[in-house]
C-alpha cells in the first residue's frame, strides 16, 4: 500500500518553480476550466462515456488486424495477443481513472503529467498525444476508405485509381474518401458535443451488432481443424521482418528474427494493441462530463471490459472459420464468412465496419482536439487556439486547424508505416499516466481521488513494465521514426512554449506593478 507521503507544499509553490519542470497545481487546472473564455460544456453522462469509448476503441484494430497478426505472427493464438494487450490496458485504465476523477479537465494525460511531472514532461506527453491521435484518425480514415471502396465495388462502381490512395494507386495517390470524411467529421465537432455523442449512440448500436453478429453466426462455420495448431511453431522471419523491422527486443538481444512461436504472439500484441487505443481517450472527455469523478473511470473500465472480451470471442471465431493461413489482411472477418460460403454476411459486416469506423475517427478528432486546446490554454502553444466558440462552446479553432491537417495526412498517407508509431506513442504516454499516479500521491496526497488505484506503487509499476513491455516489440524503426517526432517537439518547447507558458508569465515579475 502506499508509503507514508512527505508534508503537501502550499498549493502555489509549485506553480511558482520557473523552469522546465515547474508544475501547474491541480486547483490551477480546475481553475482555468472555470475562464469564461476557455469553460466547456458540461454536457455527458457515464453512458455517453461508456459509448464514446467503444466507439472509439473497436475499429480498425478489430476489422483489420485480426487477421494480419493472425497470419503473420501468431496464428490461432492471436486470442492470447489479444488477452496480453488487454491487461497491458486494463493496468494502464486503473491508472488513468484515478488520474481523470483527481483532475477532471481537458487533456488527458497531458494535464496529468501537468499537475505531477512537470511543464517538459507534459509537453512531451502532449506532443505524444498529438501523434498518437492525429495518425491514429488518419489511419482508421484511410481504413474505412478501404471498406468503402469495397462496397462501391460490390455494386460496380470504382473510385479512379488517383482518387483511390496511395496503396491503390501507382506510385503517387489521393485517398480522397478519407479525406472527405476528416473534414466531414471535422465539422460535426464544432457543431457541438453533445450532437456527436447522439450520432456516436447510433453508430456504435450498429458496429456492436455487426461484432455479436461475427461472433454468434460464426460460432455456427467454425471448423476445429483450423485450430490445429493452435500455436504455430517459430520460423525464422522472411526480409519484411528482419532488419530495421525486426522488434528492437530481438535486435537488443542478439536473436534471429522470428515470427510465429512465443515471441510471434508478444509481436501480435504489440501491434493488436492497436485496437485497445481509445478507452484513454474517454478521460480527454472529463471536463465535459457531469460528474467527472464518479463517470469518468466507470466509463474508462467499462469501456475496455467490453470490447476485451468482444475481442477475445472474435479472434477465436474468426480463427476457427478459415485456416489462418489463409486469412484475408484487407476484410479478414467479412471475406471469413465469404469463405465459408455466406457472401450475404460478408456484405452486412462491410457495412457495418465502415459505419463502425467513422465513430472511431470522430471520437480520435474530438481527443486530439481538447488536448491541443489544453496545451494551448496553457500558453505552450499559441493562446487563440483555446479560444471557444461563443455560441456552440466548442473549441473550434483548434478543431478546425487539426481536422484540415488530419484530413491532408489521411489523403496521402498508408496506413502500415504510421501504426506502429501511434502504438509506441501511447504506450509511452501509458508510461508517464503510471509514473504520474505515483508521483501525486506523494506530493498531494490531500487531493480527493473519488477512484483510487488499487496497490499503489506496485501496480503502476506493473504497468510501467508491461508497456515498456510491449514498446520493445515493436520494430526497431519505429522506435526511430519516434525518436525524431520527440526531437522536434524538444526543439519547439524551448523555442516557443516555455517562455509562452502561463506558467512562466505569471511567474514573471509585471513590469507596471504599483509600489508602496
Ligand atoms: N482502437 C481503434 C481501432 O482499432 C483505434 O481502430
Amino acid at each position: 500500500m502506499d508509503a507514508s507521503p512527505p508534508p503537501s507544499p502550499p498549493p502555489d509553490v509549485a506553480s511558482r518553480r520557473v523552469s522546465a519542470l515547474r508544475t501547474k497545481t491541480v486547483e490551477q487546472s480546475m481553475r482555468d476550466t472555470e475562464e469564461p473564455q476557455h469553460a466547456l460544456r458540461k454536457s455527458l453522462s457515464a453512458l455517453d462515456l461508456t459509448v464514446f469509448g467503444v466507439g472509439v476503441i473497436i475499429g480498425t484494430g478489430i476489422f483489420v488486424l485480426t487477421g494480419t497478426v493472425a497470419k503473420n505472427n501468431a496464428g490461432p493464438a492471436v486470442a492470447l495477443a489479444f488477452v496480453a494487450s488487454g491487461v497491458v490496458c486494463g493496468l494502464a485504465a486503473l491508472c488513468y481513472a484515478e488520474f481523470a476523477s483527481t483532475v477532471p479537465v481537458a487533456g488527458s494525460a497531458y494535464t496529468f503529467a501537468y499537475a505531477s511531472l512537470g511543464e517538459l514532461p507534459a509537453w512531451i506527453i502532449g506532443w505524444d498525444l498529438v501523434l498518437e491521435l492525429a495518425l491514429g484518425c488518419a489511419v482508421v480514415a484511410v481504413g474505412w476508405s478501404g471498406y468503402i471502396r469495397s462496397l462501391m465495388d460490390n455494386i460496380g462502381w470504382h473510385m479512379p485509381d488517383g482518387l483511390a490512395g496511395t496503396s491503390d494507386a501507382e506510385g503517387f495517390g489521393f485517398d480522397l474518401l478519407a479525406f472527405l470524411l476528416v473534414l466531414l467529421l471535422t465539422t460535426v465537432l464544432v457543431v457541438g458535443v453533445k450532437l456527436s455523442a447522439r450520432i456516436t449512440a447510433v453508430v456504435v448500436a450498429i458496429k456492436v451488432c455487426v461484432v455479436l453478429l461475427v461472433i454468434v453466426a460464426g460460432l455456427f462455420f467454425i471448423n476445429s481443424a483450423n485450430y490445429s495448431p493452435f500455436f504455430p511453431e517459430a520460423v525464422p522471419a522472411s526480409g519484411a521482418e528482419s532488419g530495421l523491422n525486426a522488434p528492437l527486443i530481438q535486435l537488443m538481444f542478439g536473436y534471429e528474427p522470428t515470427t510465429y512461436g512465443v515471441q510471434g504472439i508478444f509481436t501480435a500484441a504489440s501491434v493488436v494493441f492497436f485496437a485497445f487505443i481509445g478507452f484513454d481517450i474517454v478521460a480527454t472527455a472529463a471536463e465535459e462530463t457531469r460528474h467527472p469523478q464518479r463517470d469518468v473511470p466507470r466509463g474508462i473500465l467499462g469501456s475496455l471490459a467490453i470490447c476485451t472480451v468482444l475481442y477475445v470471442a472474435v479472434s477465436i471465431v474468426v480463427t476457427g472459420m478459415q485456416k489462418y493461413t489463409k486469412l484475408s489482411v484487407d476484410a479478414p472477418l467479412a471475406d471469413a464468412f465469404k469463405a465459408t460460403g455466406h457472401p450475404w454476411f460478408a456484405g452486412v459486416i462491410s457495412f457495418g465496419a465502415a459505419v463502425g469506423l467513422t465513430t472511431v475517427c470522430m471520437i480520435l478528432l474530438l481527443g486530439q482536439s481538447r488536448v491541443f486546446f489544453a496545451m494551448s490554454r496553457d500558453g505552450l502553444l499559441p493562446r487563440a487556439f483555446s479560444q471557444v466558440h461563443p455560441r456552440l462552446r466548442t473549441p473550434y479553432r483548434s478543431t478546425v486547424l487539426l481536422g484540415v491537417i488530419v484530413a491532408v495526412i489521411a489523403g496521402f498517407t498508408s496506413i502500415s508505416e504510421l501504426a506502429g508509431l501511434v502504438n509506441i506513442g501511447t504506450l509511452f504516454a501509458f508510461i508517464v499516466v503510471a509514473v504520474g499516479v505515483i508521483i501525486l500521491r506523494n506530493t498531494r496526497p490531500d487531493l480527493h481521488r473519488s477512484f483510487r488505484t488499487p496497490w499503489v506503487p506496485w501496480l503502476p509499476i506493473a504497468s510501467v513494465c508491461a508497456s515498456l513491455w510491449l514498446m520493445l516489440n515493436l520494430p526497431a524503426e519505429t522506435w526511430l521514426r519516434f525518436g525524431i517526432w520527440m526531437v522536434a517537439g524538444f526543439v519547439i518547447y524551448f523555442v516557443y512554449g516555455r517562455r509562452h507558458s502561463r506558467l512562466s508569465t505569471r511567474a514573471r515579475p509585471q513590469p507596471t506593478s504599483p509600489g508602496p
